[in-house]
């Protein structure tokens, strides 16, 4: 029986996983791929966090933060967020990731992205960030005792007496077998394939969101899919980013004609929060039959040294930035929801754990603000090590769990073995994700509505995954689109064209509790809102 078992090599669980075993627990670790492969390493733009300066503060970032978050985050959790943030960075540093810095004083070069009232995003190798802390997490993690279980693949969690006591896998043989601990920590990523086109690797396939559905563990929230802007208009999967910090820098979004746009739609412009970019480039695809908008990033000075991953990117279809407008178009990039968490990352189910984007503690909101999405694992990561080592044995009322646990929704019983919440496997579904992700992007996409969501589920339904992933999508999608159909409004990052405006009535969370239908708990606290 290990102390901790870690699914997912990204960020946030290895930022728990050589955290834990510096503590001097025995520590797992179980990556479905080999280390270094997570998502993580795709981030561009950078961390977001107030490290020096006058002109910036940790509160400042709470606001934008909470106002991106269009009235859905939890502000206890990303006070949290704001004020741990910076000594996360610090000890990230210290455990050897280089962030780029810049002047006589070698201050940290800080970019500015859609939301963000100042420039506070810290970045390395100027478009690298994510590789860059995946590259000193991965040192880091090597460097301990921890055990590393590379293409090793979580099913379900394993839970007995009322509690997680580990997972059942399918090695890197093809075996199953139980890996059992006395806490389990769900760091499984994103679920960016659940649509054709997305920013994600093929592996962010919520596993960990699909687990704690079928477990009956709370998950909220993940209806707000959040929809990257600028997405490379390319057919490669995954797409590649055109960073927002490409807008903080001077890119400007221009139309078919060569209008530049956003300042007709938000005060700030190409700046605007990431949502209002995403559905005002959308709005212009459906009306007028187009495939993309142009990103002209023609004026950044000295493009190519301060971008280079976007430079070979581009180049690798013979685009010059600094002379080419770049052809993009949204893209799937970010599950705001997840499995729900108190401040200390703690589940519904004792024994279970979970951080970053496969979790939901509150921070994101109906849309997360950019760049706060490798702090995030950072700080909740380290969190859940800390609430471990104080004994922490249950969930409390704070975070996103306090909406469910201080309100009227059903608290879970955990379910002694996994529930389906779709047909079962057949085994011959070898193009299965191809057409779940066809439904999922031409009806649950950046613009929805009733029909279209109904022709969504109605899609799922006849789907037969061929895979343990392909069920994990379809597990995660179905929750995606019955929480979208229940919410008649618009907010954050999700659009309903039936009910463009953002209602009162819904100002908080659908939570999955154990059966296929969300049930609605209003917050326990009203953050401010647009
Ligand atoms: C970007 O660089 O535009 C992505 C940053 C993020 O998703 O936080």
């Amino acid at each position: 029986m290990h102390d901790v078992l870690v699914l997912g090599g990204g960020v946030a669980g290895l930022s728990a996983a050589v955290r834990a075993a510096r503590t001097g627990c025995s520590v797992v670790v179980v990556t479905k791929d080999v280390l270094g492969a997570s998502a993580t390493q795709y981030a561009q733009g950078g961390v977001a966090a107030v490290l020096e300066g006058d002109v910036d503060s940790p509160d400042l970032h709470l606001a934008d933060t909470i106002m991106a978050g269009a009235g859905l985050c939890d502000t206890a959790a990303v006070h949290v967020l704001v004020h741990e943030g910076p000594d996360r960075i610090r000890e990230l540093v210290a455990l050897g990731a280089h962030f780029d810095r810049v002047g006589d004083d070698d201050a940290y070069a800080l970019t500015r992205e859609g939301g963000h009232s100042v420039a506070r995003i810290l970045h390395a190798g100027g478009d690298a960030t994510g590789a860059e802390v995946e590259r000193a997490l991965v040192a880091g993690v090597r460097a301990t005792a921890a055990e590393l279980r590379e293409r090793w693949f979580a099913l379900d969690v394993l839970v007995e007496g009322g509690r997680a006591v580990g997972v059942l896998v399918e090695d890197d043989d093809g075996t199953r077998q139980e890996i059992r601990a006395h806490h389990t920590i769900i760091a499984t990523g994103g679920a960016g394939q659940c649509f054709a086109v997305t920013t994600n690797p093929t592996l962010s396939t919520g596993d960990g969101t699909a687990m704690a559905l079928r477990a009956g563990v709370a998950v909220a929230d993940v209806e707000f899919m959040q929809f990257h802007p600028t997405a490379l208009h390319h057919p490669s999967m995954p797409r590649p980013l055109l960073s927002e910090a490409l807008r903080g820098e001077g890119a400007v979004l221009r139309d078919e004609h060569g209008v530049a746009f956003m300042a007709d739609e938000h005060p700030l412009a190409d700046l605007a929060p990431r949502d209002i970019v995403a559905r005002a480039i959308a709005r212009r695809l459906v009306e007028r039959n187009l495939e993309h908008l142009w990103l002209d990033a023609t004026a950044i000075p000295g493009f190519a040294t301060r971008f280079p991953t976007i430079t070979k990117a581009v180049g690798s279809i013979g685009l010059d930035p600094s002379k080419d407008w770049l052809p993009c178009a949204p893209a799937a990039h970010y599950v705001s929801g997840g499995v729900c968490t108190d401040l200390d990352g703690a589940t519904t189910l004792p024994g279970l754990w979970a951080c970053g984007e496969a979790a939901n503690s509150g921070v994101h909101g109906a849309n997360r603000l950019a760049s706060n999405s490798l702090l995030d694992g950072l700080v909740f990561g380290s969190r859940i090590v800390e609430a471990i080592e104080r004994g922490k044995a249950a969930p409390d009322a704070t975070g996103v769990l306090g909406d469910l646990l201080a309100g009227d929704a059903a608290v879970p019983e955990p379910l002694g073995h996994p529930a389906n919440s779709g047909p079962p496997l057949d085994g011959t579904g070898s193009t299965s994700r191809d057409a779940l992700q066809q439904v999922m992007t031409r009806y649950a996409g950046v613009l929805r509505d009733a029909e279209s969501l109904r022709g969504a589920l109605k899609g799922l339904l006849a789907i037969r995954p061929g895979s343990e992933e392909d069920r994990n999508l379809r597990d995660v999608s179905l929750a995606l689109v019955r929480a979208a159909l229940a919410r008649e409004e618009s907010r954050g990052t999700h659009t309903r064209i039936d009910f463009p405006d953002t209602s009162p009535a819904f100002l908080g969370r659908f939570f999955f509790t154990g059966s296929s239908d969300p049930v609605f708990a209003p917050l326990h606290e009203v953050a401010p809102t647009r």
